[in-house]
């Protein structure tokens, strides 16, 4: 131990370790609930690319695995740390170094909150989508590890679609270039494209050069009242049959809303069983809501309120981006589930959750990214009572298992981390694990990365 800290002290400045006990205990784990987390040695928080490779090299010479982690907003454990571990906190490498409207790209630090970069790129007239609610806080780094979606998804895609290319310190401290900043590209094995969503089990990513789109008009947001999931789950599919491409679609239900009421006196309307979210940024957005709001009519909704301007709009997704954090407080504890399936099977999985909380006796939430077909069940129980607190653990597998029956998967956007660990070879298959784990082994062959995640 006194060796693994001589030796990091030798390539980094005092202000970048700690070592305090209490200090370090608040670095074990993310956002996620019943995850198992370690005691780690040591937190590092380096400033720059040699300084990460100096921590890389020293954690193969030991054998120390090593965790890394952004703003540790995650909800599956997977920036946990492990006992005896370097955590390796990339949140003081938060520069933006470029942006280029010409080749439309932000090359950038890991440590840069969504956020930040968002509100830096709208000021050259453009926009880096990816969204997740928690952006005024996480850090690109956690998005590409955790290939994270957000709220204009369903329009715009995922973290994915806008990572080009990466710096990637390896396990012995080697620095590896992937990817391109050019608008094409095909040398080669996308690297770039595994690295995303590999939650810190191949590299520390370093830098990233991400494509950006033209900032689009501010969107305007349309709230529709529905007298079941049913039927709100049609009208989702009635407006994506119908072609239109929302900029947001999202759905809360009853329990949801309640909940964002109780904490935050939004004033959304209670007694419907469920609220669909529906937005445009089109040239006509007016047009474009006025033609949904009547899909939504006809698949049964009882009252259509478009927002009659932008403020209001924002305020709508403020109450969906609270979401969570709200569900929270119904019971003293949640579990939060993140299947995805098809669309078209999204009112089949509403219903199933649904028939799912009642034979386990339970409340499960459910806000959803309907547009997407990714929900996000929440299990809300009472974790002092060891009954309630296997019925809400046995609910949260029964959604997953429900999930993969519909063609889905057991995560949409959170990750798999420690959460889901035993789930990951049920959707891949023998063979699919076999071979993650080859790759795993050729990236980090003494399993220094992120250990016990994932796999
Ligand atoms: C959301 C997070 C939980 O959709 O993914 O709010
Ligand atoms: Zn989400």
């Amino acid at each position: 131990m006194s060796d693994l800290l001589e030796r990091l002290r030798a390539g980094l400045p005092p202000e970048a370790l700690i070592t305090d006990p209490d200090v370090t205990a608040s670095y074990a784990h993310d956002m996620a609930s019943f995850c198992e987390a370690g005691t780690p040695a040591v937190v590092v928080l380096p400033r720059t690319v040699e300084q990460v490779q100096h921590v890389m090299r020293t954690a193969t010479a030991l054998r120390v695995p090593v965790v890394p982690q952004g703003a540790r907003t995650g909800l599956s454990g997977a920036a946990n740390a492990s006992d005896g571990c370097v955590v390796l906190s990339l949140v003081r490498m938060d520069r933006i170094l470029e942006i280029s409207p010409v080749d439309r790209i932000a090359v950038v630090e890991p440590g840069v909150v969504n956020a930040v970069l968002s509100r830096a790129v709208n000021e050259h007239g453009l926009y880096y989508p990816p969204d997740p609610s928690s952006w005024e806080t996480c850090t690109i780094g956690g998005n590409i590890g955790t290939a994270s979606g957000g709220l204009c998804c369903v329009k715009y895609g995922v973290t994915a679609e806008y990572v080009l290319g990466l710096e990637v310190v390896l396990a012995d401290g080697r620095l590896l270039t992937t990817g391109r900043r050019t608008a094409k590209g095909v040398a080669g094995y996308d690297l770039t494209r595994l690295f995303v969503g590999s939650e810190g089990s191949l590299g520390i990513i370093v830098k990233a050069v991400l494509a950006l789109k033209p900032r689009p008009p501010q969107q305007l947001v349309l709230a529709a009242e529905f007298p079941s999931a049913a039927t709100a789950c049609d009208a989702v599919c009635r407006i994506m049959e119908r072609g239109h491409t929302p900029s947001l679609l999202e759905l809360m239900d009853r329990t949801t809303v309640r909940a964002v009421n109780a904490m935050a006196s939004m004033g959304l309307p209670e007694t419907t069983e469920a609220l669909l979210l529906c937005a445009f940024d089109t040239p006509d957005p007016v047009a474009d809501l006025t033609a949904v709001g009547e899909l939504c009519t006809a698949a049964g909704a009882t009252e259509v309120v478009p927002a009659d301007n932008p403020a209001e709009s924002e305020l709508l997704l403020q109450a969906r981006r609270m979401s969570l954090t709200a569900l929270e407080t119904v019971k003293s504890a949640t579990m939060i589930d993140d299947v995805c399936v098809p669309r078209s099977q999204l009112g089949a999985m509403l219903a199933g959750t649904a028939a799912i909380a009642e034979e386990y006796g339970l409340t499960i939430g459910v806000c959803a990214h309907a547009g997407d077909g990714n929900t996000h069940p929440v299990v809300c129980f009472d974790h002092h009572d060891p009954d309630e607190s296997r019925r809400a653990r046995e609910s949260f597998d029964a959604i997953m298992a429900l999930g993969l029956e519909l063609g889905g998967t057991i995560t949409g956007e959170h990750g798999v981390g420690v959460l889901k660990k035993e789930w990951l070879a049920r959707e891949l298959g023998e063979t699919g694990v076999e071979l993650q784990r080859s790759i795993k082994a050729a990236f980090d062959p003494l399993g220094l990365l992120n250990p016990g995640k994932l796999f």
